[in-house]
């Protein structure tokens, strides 16, 4: 029998999923933070765990990006990362969690001395545990700041040269408004020369234009939010034709202000549009949810059914990188089948 037969409420969290947008720093929770403090000798300027949370009042991506930066000074070892990757992993599977890609910073560590390879070997200490200790597949993007120089993104393409097995793609992160994909054209095509995928945080809180131009200039394969497509029917239209997957955070969304509230979300008509659309967490432990609570809080606000659950699990398989292994992205597919059976919906495709 399965749980969500039993206990229909926990269907969003049992379903196994994929997360696709899911920054590591943003699973650093307060409790972790002061005691990675204590340990670092970091000083923090809040009392304790209930303060720091209480600053988690945001009135846009900016005032998330100053304090998220700014927590990430207690980060200094790479056993710290491993253990803050280790941590998200058993929550993640713990939300039906069974594929995840993760993105990480680095220009955020190696500003304060934390070299690249201190910060990947850290990450990849626990997704390498990963599979066999929480039963969730890994992968790792990397990230470059929009808001900091390419020349200093390509710098750090380079610094993570000999790491960069542990490594499926780049990504583009950070302050989106007057900052457009195509200052990092010469960064995507070296990525690509290197075999790696590649994906942008676009239509966050950027317009149409700048999905346009992660896609025209720098070829990315995933749109990470790309909610602004829904202002310019004609994008729309380019996305279904051409199955681009948009990596959609619904209670990011709603913390950020990019959305008054989650009842006003076009998630659901972002699918009705056609659109392969995934929901995911964001920075989870700033936004007030992993990836089954997202799915919970969507379902709830917006009245999505069985359906629409299965079809945005479906989408999280068939939209991550797992083209090296076709036969586990079925396996998972199939997951998704049993878990719902008896369910809304046919056959995966
Ligand atoms: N870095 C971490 N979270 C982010 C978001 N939602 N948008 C842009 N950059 C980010
Ligand atoms: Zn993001």
């Amino acid at each position: 029998m399965h749980l969500s037969e039993d206990f229909p409420e926990d269907l969003p969290a049992g379903l196994p999923k994929a997360e696709l947008h899911l920054h590591i720093e943003g699973t650093l929770e307060p409790e972790s933070a002061f005691a990675l403090a204590a340990r670092n000798g970091v000083e923090l300027p809040y009392a304790d765990a209930e303060e720091l949370r209480e600053a988690y009042r945001f009135g846009d991506l900016q005032s998330f990006l100053d304090l998220y930066y700014a927590l990430m000074a207690v980060l200094r070892t790479a056993d710290d990362f491993t253990e803050l990757a280790d941590a998200y992993l058993a929550r993640a599977a713990a939300q039906g969690v069974r594929h995840a890609e993760i993105f990480f910073d680095p220009q955020a560590h190696t500003a304060r001395g934390v070299p690249v390879g201190t910060v990947i070997e850290g990450l990849a200490g626990a997704l390498d545990r990963s599979e066999e200790r929480h039963g969730v597949t890994t992968q790792l993007i990397m990230c470059f700041l929009r808001d900091r120089p390419a020349e200093s993104a390509m710098e750090t393409l380079d610094a993570a040269k000999p790491c960069l097995h542990h490594i499926v793609g780049i990504g583009l992160d950070s302050a989106e408004a007057g900052h457009p994909p195509a200052a990092f054209r010469e960064v995507y095509a070296e990525a690509e020369a290197l075999g790696l995928r590649k994906v942008a945080h676009a239509g966050e809180e950027g317009p149409p234009s700048y999905i346009r131009e992660a896609l025209d200039v720098l070829g990315v394969e995933r749109v990470d939010h790309g909610l602004r497509a829904m202002e310019d029917p004609e994008l729309v239209e380019r996305l279904v034709r051409e199955r681009v997957p948009l990596t959609v955070c619904p209670l990011s969304n709603v913390r950020l202000r990019a959305v008054d509230a989650l009842a006003d979300h076009p998630l659901k008509a972002m699918m009705e549009a056609g659109l392969l659309v995934t929901v995911n967490s964001d920075d989870p432990a700033y936004f007030g949810g992993y990836a089954g609570d997202n799915f919970r809080a969507v379902r709830e606000a917006l009245g999505l059914d069985d359906h629409h659950l299965r079809e945005l699990a479906r989408n999280s398989f068939r939209a991550a990188f797992l083209d090296h292994d076709e036969a586990r992205r079925a396996r998972y597919l199939a997951e998704v089948d049993a878990h719902t059976s008896g369910r809304a919906g046919g056959p995966s495709r």
